[in-house]
């Protein structure tokens, strides 16, 4: 919070002056925004936020008077546009060169030098910034409110995205700090979090929906919606990286310039770094190559930017980029490879999907010998036939994928893939509802889709019963064991060893794991369900709700909708699934094998009863579900990152910045070995 909020904000002031408490409201919302969203240190209860901006909400539309346009409430989605008005940059939009190893990294450094006749002896400073991987966005602030957001467009005309872009709360509305400039232009990434992404996709894929095929493509899309209400629904996040043009203020470095932005209120990255000299930056370029997959958000690669604003000034742009920056990029995770065939697999839901079949290739560190191609007009997008030369790319956790054939490459005799019309696993006929991309299969009996529910119920989030992943369902289903998850607890040793490549020991092993499982936490045997729209979460807000699962199958579609975070398509889709005979005659069965949920209530008795606990680091006894897992049945809950609301962080090995961040909250901080000993698992020696 800066000087100037602290003092619009104050004491709380008395409802009868409206004008003091709607600006109370607004600095006091403006600065949890602030907290939550660009420095990831939440300090108030979501009630407590949502209380104050209906507060806030209401007396504006009392007072039309007060309007402001820099006020919290205009992030609330504006009516949907017919189209974006272009805007011209204040200055073009150029992009970088790229690099993509030391040697050329270095060469840069050569032509730079040459170019400002410096000599050998003069060591350079350098920003080094991640480079995200979203979609730029320059943001226009006159008198310090948000005028302008625009895309980049073709780099001297973009698209006015103001309707949007205020939507994202990390965007400042207005600036802090004591005197912003009178004009100031700011550039910087629209981007979003891994974990957001994923969350989101997987959200998409259990309401039966298309996921999105990368963060780039999420954020990109979500920009240009004439409808803001879309964007607003949308993890979108924004960090600002250069100030393209500001009146009334110079700046004599980049690194300046960051710190200055960072003080008007704009998330700026915490990976940015100052440097001396080439072989610094590489050494910085390989550290955070190798933290790739541990940053919060997609990069990839670094930029690297003369820090000083003098050299920068003398060096200059060229038509399409800086002489000053550069991106050096990490090695590609893409490689091309043939694509053999295009195998199709049923989901879970029936959902039927494009497969990449592919000649193996290493990717990555990987070998890889399938990639996804999504969905039917992806495919029908990528234009892809059997026998083409494919680019595949791997970015972060994400499954390959197929981003484009080599169609220099053709040799005439490449076919294109067959869509089918009939289930590949039951051959029932196949579905495509008109407004959805997907291709379904409706039989409920179809193989393919009993065995994906069996590993979904026994999968890590569901009973979490090791040795029951795809192949082993398969063959259980295929010599008839099974047809669904209540047959398990029906398997006998004799049964499974009487099958191809099952021992005695791991016949003996699984049923003794199906023994142990028979009293998952209800929210886990809600998930394992797989009814349609719950997922982890709303599986857990079910079972913190209904003191048992014959309560929560009795209630009605209105009861549920009624809990906070159920909304109309999650109460229908559980009454439903509730009242449909086959999954009564389901639950009946695994009653009757002693498969009985235990209801959760709120954080009741255990060691870590009440506790909000934080991992970080690597934990060497058990996985991180695991350590979940025994968090929450000892009463506790797990949290993702550090905040004034956490009471207890775990530091495995390598941790990182989040150590750093409990010890500047005084959070209590123990090792492995003392959780451990908490949670009784271990003597802890
Ligand atoms: S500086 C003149 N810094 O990379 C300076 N760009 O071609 C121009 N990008 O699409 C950009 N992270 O949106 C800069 N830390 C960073 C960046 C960054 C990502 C993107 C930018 C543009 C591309 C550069």
């Amino acid at each position: 919070m800066t000087g100037d909020d602290r003092a619009r904000e104050g004491r709380e002031p008395d409802r009868k002056d409206p004008r003091a408490r709607v600006e109370w409201l607004r600095a006091t919302i403006r600065r949890h925004d602030h907290l939550y969203y660009v420095l990831d240190r939440p300090r108030i209860e979501d009630e407590a936020y949502d209380a104050l901006y209906r507060e806030l909400v209401e007396l504006e539309g009392r007072h039309p008077d007060l309007a402001d346009e820099t006020s919290p409430t205009r992030r609330m989605p504006g009516a949907v546009a017919e189209g974006f008005r272009s805007f011209r940059h204040p200055v073009p939009m150029v992009s970088l060169d790229n690099v993509t190893s030391e040697a050329e990294m270095r060469e840069w450094e050569v032509s730079i030098r040459t170019f400002l006749r410096a000599g050998e002896g003069q060591a350079f400073r350098y920003s080094v910034e991640p480079k995200v991987d979203g979609v730029s966005l320059e943001l226009v602030y006159v008198d310090g409110r948000l005028v302008t957001a625009a895309t980049r467009g073709d780099g001297t005309d973009g698209e006015d995205v103001t309707t949007n872009a205020v939507t994202i709360r990390s965007v400042p509305l207005r600036l802090s700090g004591e005197r912003p400039p009178p004009y100031l232009c700011v550039r910087g990434e629209a981007y979003v979090r891994k974990s957001d992404f994923e969350a989101y996709n997987r959200k998409l894929a259990d309401e039966g929906e298309e996921p999105f095929a990368n963060p780039r493509n999420f954020c990109a899309g979500s920009l240009r919606q004439l409808d803001p209400s879309i964007p607003a629904g949308r993890p979108i996040r924004y960090l600002a990286y250069v100030v393209a043009k500001a009146e009334g203020i110079t700046f004599p470095s980049q690194s300046k310039a960051l710190e200055e932005l960072a003080g008007w209120g704009f998330p700026v990255s915490e990976l940015n770094t100052i440097v001396t000299g080439a072989e610094a930056v590489a050494s910085r370029f390989r550290e955070v190559e190798g933290r790739r997959d541990a940053i919060a958000y997609e990069i990839d690669g670094v930029v690297v930017k003369v820090d000083d604003a003098a050299l920068q000034q003398r060096l200059g742009t060229r038509i399409r980029s800086p002489r000053w920056a550069i991106a050096w990029k990490f090695t590609s995770r893409r490689a091309v490879t043939r694509l053999k065939g295009v195998t199709w697999s049923v989901g879970r839901t029936g959902v039927v999907s494009p497969v990449a079949d592919l000649e193996p290739v290493a990717l990555g560190g990987v070998t890889v010998s399938s990639a996804t191609l999504f969905n039917v007009d992806e495919l029908a997008r990528l234009g892809v036939r059997v026998g083409d030369r494919v680019v595949v790319e791997r970015a972060g956790d994400v499954i390959p994928r197929v981003v484009e054939p080599v169609v220099a490459e053709r040799r005439g005799d490449e076919q294109e893939p067959v869509v089918p019309t009939v289930c590949p696993s039951c051959r029932s006929p196949l579905s495509r509802d008109a407004d959805k991309v997907a291709l379904r299969c409706t039989n409920f009996a179809c193989p393919a889709q009993v065995e994906r529910n069996i590993v979904h119920f026994a999968s890590r989030g569901g009973l979490d019963i090791q040795g029951l992943g795809p192949k082993q369902v398969g063959q259980f289903i295929a010599a008839g064991l099974i047809r669904d998850a209540a047959d398990l607890w029906s398997l006998t040793k004799e049964s499974l060893v009487a099958l191809d490549r099952q021992g005695e020991t791991s016949a003996k092993n699984l049923l003794a794991r199906l023994l142990a499982s028979r009293e998952p936490p209800l929210d886990r045997f809600l998930y394992a369900l797989g009814i349609p729209e719950v997922g982890e979460r709303g599986a857990k807000t079910l079972a913190r709700a209904f003191p048992s699962l014959a309560a929560l199958a009795q209630a009605s579609p209105e009861a549920l909708d009624e809990l906070d975070e159920v909304g109309p398509a999650m109460a229908g889709a559980v009454a439903g699934w509730f009242r449909n005979p086959r999954n009564e005659d389901l639950l009946r069965r695994l009653d009757a094998a002693g498969v009985r949920p235990v209801p959760v209530g709120g954080p009741t008795s255990g060691a870590f009863s009440g506790l909000t606990v934080v991992f970080t680091g690597g934990l060497a006894a058990m996985s991180r579900d695991e350590a979940k897992h025994l968090v929450e049945a000892q009463g506790g809950r797990v949290g993702a990152s550090i905040s004034s609301k956490t009471s207890l962080v775990v530091a495995g090995e390598a941790a990182g910045t989040k150590l750093a961040k409990a010890k500047e909250l005084g959070v209590e901080v123990i090792d492995e070995a003392a959780f451990l000993r908490r949670a009784g698992r271990s003597d802890g020696a």
